[in-house]
């Protein structure tokens, strides 16, 4: 046993560049196909029950949450829903680095401000592309957990409600921190993301049974890098709490 832990080599690509926007460079892609099949399966989960807050999470760090879920807005945002992309991942985020947005202000300031003292418009500006709003992080507090479960942040998804078709948010790996696991009964619905031969399977069995204690819509997984062999990217689709990975 060695007394120092070796430090685990994450990816903090998207984090220094952006995620890879293959949606919006590529539609015509199959890449770019595959995450409207992905839309495609998410909306017949949502048959009985609109789905308007939607969050993509993984077990552990660096499983591709950030690259599918910003992704599958611009490929909502395509099909006409009018969207907003919140990066709820307060200590790894990334989307201001996607999408070339300060960040000086975001999220964090919201919930630190309080709903009245801001305006929205100021705070979430459009993304460049049709459709698609986008909340960056904000400065990063010492205590995400408590800002994201907090009456505030609740207050600020029904503020939204109106203005939006649907919400889409990066967050945490469930195993890493509670951040997920407690923004989650303010969400319609969750889905994983599952890298291929990454992911532990006990890691999946573990963050399917938090959702689960959380009383979270698992709605689905999407499996990154599937055949990756032939493609940079690659992603599938399947969904219900079984282990058919
Ligand atoms: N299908 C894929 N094929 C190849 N590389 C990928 C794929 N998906 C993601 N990556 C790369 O893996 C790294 C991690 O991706 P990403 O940041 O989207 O994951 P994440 O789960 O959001 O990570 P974090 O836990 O840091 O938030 C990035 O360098 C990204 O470019
Ligand atoms: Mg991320």
């Amino acid at each position: 046993m060695s007394l120092f832990r070796r430090k685990k080599k994450y990816s903090t690509d998207t984090m220094d560049n952006g995620a890879k926007l293959i949606t919006a460079a590529n539609p015509k892609n199959p890449v770019s196909e595959q995450f409207r099949t992905i839309r495609t399966n998410i909306h017949f989960m949502s048959v009985d029950k609109p789905l308007r807050r939607i969050a993509f999470t993984s077990s552990s760090i660096s499983e591709g949450k950030s690259t599918v879920t910003a992704n599958m807005a611009i490929t909502w945002a395509q099909d006409g829903k009018k969207v907003l992309l919140i990066d709820a991942d307060l200590r790894r985020s990334t989307l201001h680095r996607t999408f070339e947005l300060p960040n000086n202000r975001g999220l964090t300031t919201i919930l630190t401000s309080g709903l009245s003292k801001i305006d929205l418009n100021e705070v979430i500006p459009n993304s460049g592309i049709k459709n698609l709003d986008v909340l960056t992080a904000g400065p990063i507090p010492p205590n995400p957990s408590e800002l994201l479960n907090s009456k505030r942040m609740l207050n600020f998804l029904k503020a939204v409600e109106p203005m939006y078709d649907l919400v889409v948010i990066d967050v945490p790996p469930l195993l890493e921190v509670t951040d997920t696991q407690v923004l989650s009964d303010k969400l319609d619905g969750i889905v994983l993301v599952v890298r291929a031969g990454v992911t532990q399977k006990a890691g999946v069995t573990r963050a399917v049974e938090m959702l689960k204690i959380s009383k979270a819509r698992l709605l689905g997984y999407v499996l990154n890098d599937a055949d990756s062999e032939d493609a940079a990217y690659g992603y599938g689709y399947g969904y219900g709490y079984g282990d058919e990975e």
